[in-house]
């Protein structure tokens, strides 16, 4: 084979070169050469559900591929059946009425209309409010498109809900998306309803979007239930919600999510994903609809194996010292990191430690710090791996 020329004329847009590969793309080429070499790895890095979707729904998509009119281009931005049939998941769930013609869009899953909200919304020298730890796709697509991020620390001692207050007036001004994501990532944090009605007053009186990234709303444990943002009165005048099949319905790989609230919003999304993409092959849309629409009670057994494996890697890793409070909802644990892991200068270096933790156990997890800053000195450990694993892990780390 030819060698790959590279000439030196090729170089990458300003706007990206500054840019690393996605963390958990770097992760896998690592896990690989390690596997290559014989070491038996267990990854509780990456928040990827490992169980299937219930039979039904596959059945569903089976079924709907042997049909000979749905191999052509299905409708930008969702068929109107799973549009409905989103409507009707958030008029069960929360109570919400949606127009599914105007409030309601499918996305390739969540990841792409978080990063192109950034695309319709800011402008060069905007400000993007976004959580620290926080999921990394909010400050890229916010850089990407120019903006200047203003993190906001969300810390266990309060929490790990943002101090609106605390946001300078001039930096609130120029503000134009206030991200939230609750249940949270990486924290495993929830928010109080009275946190929701605070956010869109603040947004209310800054003229502010929400974005609140919302994939984990249905996997709670111990009774939680996860409220929406648009269940607070008015909410859809600022907010836009963002829902994921992704984990709710072990659908991952499926990409396929939505965006529902703001009208306005919806519509600059959709305007501009109809440049950019086409619709998913429509049995996806299907048994997507099927998902959102049919039986729901395997929600509750699949969450009772997270939180078998949950209870399981709290108490191992607090026999190992780490300081964790069992989450009350998503699939993460965060932990803090030992005492004794402590540097002279008082720092923890997190990704040292699961380097570490990777070369001695085969256990792989996620440093904090690449959720952000306030991140250090935490793991993030995903409960998306069967629980003979989480087991077999608990007992290599302890
Ligand atoms: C907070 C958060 N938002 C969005 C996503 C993206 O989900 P998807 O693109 O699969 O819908 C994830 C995935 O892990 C997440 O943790």
């Amino acid at each position: 084979m030819n060698p790959v020329s590279s000439p030196s004329f090729i170089q990458p847009a300003e706007r990206i070169a500054s840019f690393k590969p996605y963390f958990f793309a770097s992760l896998t080429q690592k896990l690989n050469a390690l596997k290559a070499q014989g070491m038996d790895i267990i990854r509780l890095d990456m928040g990827s559900p490992d169980l299937p979707p219930a039979k039904f729904i596959i059945e569903a998509l089976a079924k709907a591929a042997y049909r000979p009119d749905v191999h052509g281009y299905a409708p930008m931005g969702g068929t109107l059946d799973y549009k409905k049939a989103c409507a009707e998941y958030y008029l069960r769930r929360f109570g919400i009425e949606l127009d599914p013609q105007k409030e309601v869009l499918a996305l390739q899953g969540s990841k792409e209309g978080l990063f192109n909200l950034c695309q319709v919304l800011l402008n060069p020298g905007d400000v993007s409010l976004v959580p620290d730890p926080g999921y990394p796709v909010y400050s890229a697509g916010s850089i990407i498109a120019g903006a200047e991020v203003v993190y906001l620390p969300v810390l266990e001692e309060n929490g790990y809900l943002p101090d609106l207050n605390s946001i300078p007036e001039d930096v609130a001004r120029r503000a134009k998306i206030l991200w939230l994501n609750y249940p949270n990532n990486p924290t495993g944090a929830t928010a109080p309803f009275s946190f929701f009605e605070e956010a869109v007053a603040f947004a209310r009186k800054y003229e502010i979007v929400i974005a609140n990234d919302a994939p984990y709303v249905d996997v709670c444990f111990d009774n939680y239930d996860a409220p929406s943002i648009l269940q607070v009165p008015g909410a859809k005048d600022v907010a836009v919600e963002f829902n994921s099949l992704s984990k709710t319905y072990n659908m991952a790989g499926w990409r396929l999510g939505m965006a529902v609230g703001n009208a306005r919003v919806i519509n600059f999304l959709h305007t501009y994903k109809s440049q950019m993409d086409s619709a998913h092959f429509e049995p996806i849309f299907i048994a997507g609809a099927t998902a959102l629409t049919g039986d729901q009670t395997w929600i509750e057994e699949r969450n009772l194996v997270y939180k078998t494996r949950r209870d399981i890697l709290v108490s191992g890793l607090r026999q190992a010292g780490f300081r964790v409070t069992p989450p009350p909802a998503a699939i993460y644990i965060w932990a803090h990191l030992p005492e004794w892991t402590r540097k002279p200068d008082g720092t923890f270096d997190s990704i040292e430690f699961c380097s570490q933790l990777l070369e001695e156990t085969g256990v792989s997890t996620t440093p904090g710090i690449i959720y952000g800053q306030a991140g250090e000195g935490y793991l993030r450990i995903s409960l998306g791996t069967p629980t003979d694993r989480v087991q077999e892990a608990t007992r290599r780390v302890v």
